[in-house]
């Protein structure tokens, strides 16, 4: 009895995984019109970047890790040197003048696309309170 009730948990929280809730999904919509308008240019249609000059989103370690300085850099924008997947880069993102919400939109977009699944949604709110990273 007990191994089947641990065996529902198990599949009730994959099939959680696997599904986002309806409000990141729409979040995540509206995440890729962004894409598509502010990011692409760079970091390319499946999010592989450019070897030396535009990091990867997908996979990238430091997407999956470094949730705050994320946000802040497309917030504020992202310069000097970050490692991503043992790979130096010491670029300049310029900020793309976004509104916190589209900020939001876009992060649950590229967190959950080309293989990247992260179903904690980033909301609007927290982009609010993401101050500028000390130089
Ligand atoms: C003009 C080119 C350019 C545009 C446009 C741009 N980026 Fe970036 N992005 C960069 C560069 C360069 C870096 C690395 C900055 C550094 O070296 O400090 C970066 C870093 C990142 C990182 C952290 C590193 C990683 O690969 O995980 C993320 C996430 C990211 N960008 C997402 C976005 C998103 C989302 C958009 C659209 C809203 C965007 N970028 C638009 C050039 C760009």
């Amino acid at each position: 009895m007990k191994k089947l009730f641990v065996f529902f948990l198990g599949l009730s929280l994959v099939a959680c995984q696997e599904q986002p809730s309806p409000e990141l999904q729409a979040s995540i919509n509206r995440g890729q019109e962004v894409y598509q308008n502010f990011c692409i240019q760079c970091h390319l249609a499946e999010g592989q970047g450019v070897p030396n000059a535009f990091p990867p989103l997908a996979p990238s370690d430091f997407l999956e890790t470094q949730t705050a300085a994320v946000i802040a850099g497309l917030k504020y924008g992202m310069q000097g040197e970050i490692v991503v997947n043992g790979q130096t880069y010491n670029g300049n993102m310029p900020a793309q003048g976004l509104e916190d919400d589209e900020i939001a939109d876009v992060v649950n977009y590229i967190r959950n696309s080309w293989g990247n699944q992260n179903r904690q949604m980033i909301l609007a709110s927290d982009v609010a309170q993401t101050s500028k990273p000390k130089p």
